[in-house]
Formats: C-alpha cells, structure tokens, sequence
C-alpha cells in the first residue's frame, strides 16, 4: 500500500512535471507578438491591441484586415478607413468605440471629404454635425484657420444647427463645404473639432479571449478570429480544454 502510494507519488510528479516542462518551453510565439504597443508618442501612450494593429510594429495577424494603423510623427495612431485618415485619440475596447479627429484641420485648414463610409465603422449616435467652409470673408469670429485651397480665405467651421451663422457663411464663402462630427457636448467648435468625434466599430468581441488570458488575433489565410494563449491558438478562448483534463484526471483515477 506505501509502496503504491509512493509509486503514484512519483508518477504523478513526473507528468506534471513534463506539462510543466512543454508550458515553459513551448510559449506560443503569437502570443508574445501580439502584446499591446503603443505609437510611443509623449502625449499619446494609447494602447493598441485587437482588432486594431500598428502596421509598422505588430504583426497583421494580431489584428483584423482594415483594422492596420500607422503612426504619425508626434506619436499618434493613424487610421485609414479608404478615403479618410482620422487621427485616433482614444481606442475604448469596452464598448468597441474609438473618439477620432481630423489631423491638420487646425491652422492650415487641410480639406476633407466628409466622413469616408466603411463597413467595419460607423459613426456613434449623438455625435453633432460641423459644416466647414472654405474661403470665406468678413467671418474672422469663427474663422479656425486659411484655406490650404484657396489662402486668401478663411475656414469657418460652424454647427449643423447654427442657423443665423449658416446662412452667413453662404453668403460669404466661395470654396467647398465639408461635413464632420463632433462630441455633442458644450463649449467652442474649435475645441470640439480638436477632441473629436465618436465611431464605433464592427468585429467579434475580444473580451471572453483576453478574460482568460488570451490575445486575440486574426489567421488571414483561414479567414477567422484566433485567440492566442500562452501554450498554444485556440479558436475561442484559453481556457483549459476539455480534452487535457479529461486526460488528467484519467490518469489520477487510475491511481
Ligand atoms: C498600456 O498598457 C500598459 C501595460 O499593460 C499599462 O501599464 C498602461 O497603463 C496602458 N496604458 C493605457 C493608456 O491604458
Ligand atoms: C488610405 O487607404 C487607401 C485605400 O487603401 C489608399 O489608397 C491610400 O493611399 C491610403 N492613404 C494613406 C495616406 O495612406
Ligand atoms: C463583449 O462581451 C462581454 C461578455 O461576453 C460583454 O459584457 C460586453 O458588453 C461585450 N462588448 C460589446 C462591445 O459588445
Ligand atoms: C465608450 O466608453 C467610453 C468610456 O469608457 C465613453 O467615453 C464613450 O462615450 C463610450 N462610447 C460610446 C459610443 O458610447
Ligand atoms: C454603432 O453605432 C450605430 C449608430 O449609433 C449603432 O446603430 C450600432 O448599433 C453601433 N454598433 C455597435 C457595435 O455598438
Ligand atoms: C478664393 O477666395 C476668395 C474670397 O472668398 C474668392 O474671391 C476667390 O474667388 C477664391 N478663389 C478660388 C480660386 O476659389
């Protein structure tokens, strides 16, 4: 009876100890690669993870197609939905959302298309209408800088519900109108179209992965969501499979 004892004892100690052995050894290289990394700005230390990807410093499978960001020179994430390029200011993974501005609307009043139209983003409700005029006159109250365009005018950027100011704008600004969002929150239009507006985005919901310890990530060539774990990819999620202790506990039965 000791001597079975023992025997288990050490049996045991030898297949735990072998598990143990292949964990440490076999740390999926995915998952280490997919860690979250930031632009490494000075003002911007946003974290970036699923579905999104920096391109220049993570690899495409941690993330989804479309979802690649670059970086710009002060250390933002860019993101490119097509015809846009939005400068990202927060990513808030909880409620798959992200705030977003215009770069270089401010002073030089660069020209922008509208909000490019995207299947995997769409803009959050309540986010506030901004017309931008461009080479207006006689509007330097609500001027936010020249017309790259068009320097001897001005850019007015007014609020889709500015009714007396809209009217004057027509009046006055010979160059194009773009249409933006803002936050619909209180304060001065220029300070708004700095913070940005809200988009939301459309992809698989990375929380029951990272909850269990996981980094999501994308397999390009099978086309679906792969979740990361520390000793292998699982399709779903990290926790342990079924099959492992089944094999487990088989073995301790047996004792
Ligand atoms: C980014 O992640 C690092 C490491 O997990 C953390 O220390 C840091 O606070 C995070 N930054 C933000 C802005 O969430
Ligand atoms: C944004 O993406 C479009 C389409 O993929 C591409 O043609 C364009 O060059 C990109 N713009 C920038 C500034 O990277
Ligand atoms: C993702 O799933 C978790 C639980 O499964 C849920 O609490 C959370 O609200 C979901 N997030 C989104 C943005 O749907
Ligand atoms: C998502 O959550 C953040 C705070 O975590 C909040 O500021 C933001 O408004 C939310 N996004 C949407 C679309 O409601
Ligand atoms: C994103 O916002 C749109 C418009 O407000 C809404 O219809 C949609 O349900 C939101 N999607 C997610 C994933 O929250
Ligand atoms: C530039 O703006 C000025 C002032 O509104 C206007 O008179 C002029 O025609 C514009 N030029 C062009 C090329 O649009």
């Amino acid at each position: 009876m000791k001597q079975r004892t023992l025997l288990s004892t050490f049996n045991l100690t030898i297949v735990f100890s072998l598990l143990t052995r292949i964990t440490v050894c076999s740390i999926n290289p995915k998952f280490e690669a997919c860690e979250p990394k930031t632009c490494g700005g000075t003002t911007n230390h946003q974290n970036v993870s699923f579905p999104f990807y920096i391109i220049s410093k993570q690899n495409s499978y941690c993330g989804l197609p479309n979802f690649g960001l670059t970086c710009s020179h002060d250390g933002f994430p860019i993101l490119n939905t097509s015809e846009t390029l939005y400068t990202v200011q927060n990513i808030f993974y909880n409620n798959q959302s992200l705030r977003v501005s215009i770069p270089g609307l401010s002073p030089l009043g660069t020209k922008i298309h509208g909000i490019g139209h995207s299947k995997r983003f769409s803009v959050a409700s309540k986010q506030k209408q901004v017309l931008l005029f461009y080479g207006c006159k006689n509007m330097q109250d609500h001027s936010i800088g020249c017309s790259a365009e068009n320097r001897t005018g001005s850019v007015v950027a007014l609020y889709g519900d500015d009714g007396e100011n809209l009217k004057l704008a027509k009046k006055n600004c010979r160059g194009t109108v773009s249409v933006t969002r803002v936050e619909d929150e209180k304060g001065g239009v220029e300070e708004a179209l700095r913070r940005g507006f809200l988009m939301n985005w459309t992809a698989k919901n990375c929380s029951e992965c990272s909850n269990s310890g996981g980094r999501c990530g994308f397999d390009q060539d099978h086309y679906a969501f792969r979740c990361y774990c520390r000793d292998r990819i699982d399709s779903e999620n990290c926790y342990p499979q079924p099959g492992l202790s089944i094999f487990l506990s088989r073995i301790i039965v047996n004792y």
